[in-house]
C-alpha cells in the first residue's frame, strides 16, 4: 500500500494526504439540462470581470466559449436523458460563459484529446474533472482549483482485493485513458505503480466499469465521485475502503491567450467566492460526503 501513495505523493502534482469515510452517496439531484449550445436567453450580467475582459478576450469562435471535454465522468459532465450536457463542469462553465458575454458550446471528446484541443486552438477551455499536473502545465496554464478529487479502487463484492496492496498480485487493472489513475498504475513497479503489463485503458470509466462486470479487469482505479455514480448504477460493484490522495481540479486554457485565461480565472473565482460554485456541488454531491 505504501509504495502506490509514496508514488502518488512522488507524483506529478500537487498532493496532500486525506482520508475519506467511505462511499455512500445519495443519487445525483437531477440537474437541469444543457443544450450542446447552452442558450444565454438573458445576456450575461455586466459583473467587473466581464466588462474588464470583454475587451481583450479572443476566443476560437466569436462570441462562444468552446469547452473541451469527456462527457462520460458523471457528476462532472455527463449526457443527459434527452441528448444534452450536464453536470457540475457544465454548469460551472455556463455561468464563466455568462458572466463573460460568451455562450457556452461544449466539444465532447476523448479525454486524451482535451488538452491537445486547447493547444491546438479548436476549443478555448479544458474542463474535465481535470487534475493539475507538473507534466500538463507544461502544455496548458491552469485556473484556481474549483473541486478536488481523489483516486479510489472498485472492485466486484467479494473479491480478494481488499487493500491497494493486493493489486500487486498479478493484477489486471482498468482505468480510463490518459487519466492519472492511469498514468499511476501504468507506472514501473520500482516507481510504485504495477506497470503497463498490468493495466488496461479504456476510452472512458463507463467502459473501464463494463469490463470489470465482465470479468475482464480485477479493479478499475478512477476518481471518486465518477466512482461513487458508476457503483450506485451497477449492483455488486463496491469502492475500497483504503488511504485516499487529494488531487485538484482546475481548468485548462492555452498558454498563448492570457486574456482569455485571466478572464476565466477572475470569473471563476468570482463564482467561488459568491458561492455558486458551491451551490452547483451540492446540488450534485451530496453534502454529507
Ligand atoms: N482527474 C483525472 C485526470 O485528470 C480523470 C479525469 C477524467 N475526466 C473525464 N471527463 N473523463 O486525469
Amino acid at each position: 500500500m505504501k509504495k502506490y501513495f509514496a508514488l502518488l505523493l512522488a507524483g506529478v502534482m500537487a498532493l496532500s494526504l486525506a482520508a475519506c469515510g467511505g462511499s455512500s452517496s445519495a443519487p445525483a439531484a437531477p440537474a437541469e439540462t444543457q443544450k450542446e449550445e447552452t442558450a444565454a436567453e438573458a445576456p450575461a450580467e455586466e459583473t467587473p470581470a466581464a466588462e474588464e475582459a470583454a475587451a481583450d478576450i479572443k476566443t476560437v469562435e466569436a462570441g462562444k466559449l468552446h469547452m473541451a471535454t469527456n462527457a462520460a465522468f458523471p457528476p462532472y459532465e455527463m449526457i443527459s436523458d434527452n441528448g444534452g450536457f450536464e453536470g457540475i463542469d457544465v454548469e460551472i462553465a455556463t455561468l464563466i460563459a455568462q458572466k463573460l458575454g460568451l455562450e457556452l458550446v461544449v466539444d465532447d471528446m476523448e479525454f486524451g484529446s482535451v488538452i491537445t484541443s486547447v493547444q491546438g486552438g479548436k476549443s478555448d477551455i479544458a474542463m474535465a474533472g481535470l487534475t493539475v499536473t507538473e507534466e500538463r502545465k507544461q502544455n496548458v496554464d491552469f485556473t484556481e482549483s474549483y473541486a478536488t478529487g481523489v483516486q479510489v479502487i472498485i472492485v466486484p463484492e467479494g473479491s480478494d482485493i481488499q487493500t491497494v496492496d493486493d493489486l500487486a498480485n498479478n493484477k489486471m487493472i482498468g482505468v480510463q485513458d490518459g487519466t492519472t489513475g492511469y498514468i499511476y498504475c501504468s507506472s514501473p513497479v520500482e516507481d510504485g505503480g504495477y506497470g503497463e503489463d498490468h493495466v488496461t485503458s479504456y476510452p472512458n470509466g463507463a467502459m473501464a466499469i463494463e469490463a470489470l462486470k465482465g470479468g475482464k479487469v480485477d479493479a478499475v482505479v478512477i476518481d471518486n465521485e465518477p466512482a461513487k455514480a458508476f457503483v450506485q448504477a451497477n449492483a455488486g460493484l463496491k469502492i475500497l475502503d483504503t488511504e485516499y490522495i487529494v488531487e485538484n481540479y482546475a481548468i485548462g486554457i492555452s498558454k498563448d491567450n492570457n486574456g482569455l485565461r485571466d478572464a476565466v480565472n477572475n470569473a471563476l473565482k468570482e463564482l467561488i467566492a459568491d458561492g455558486s460554485v458551491k451551490l452547483i456541488v451540492d446540488k450534485y454531491i451530496n453534502a454529507e460526503n
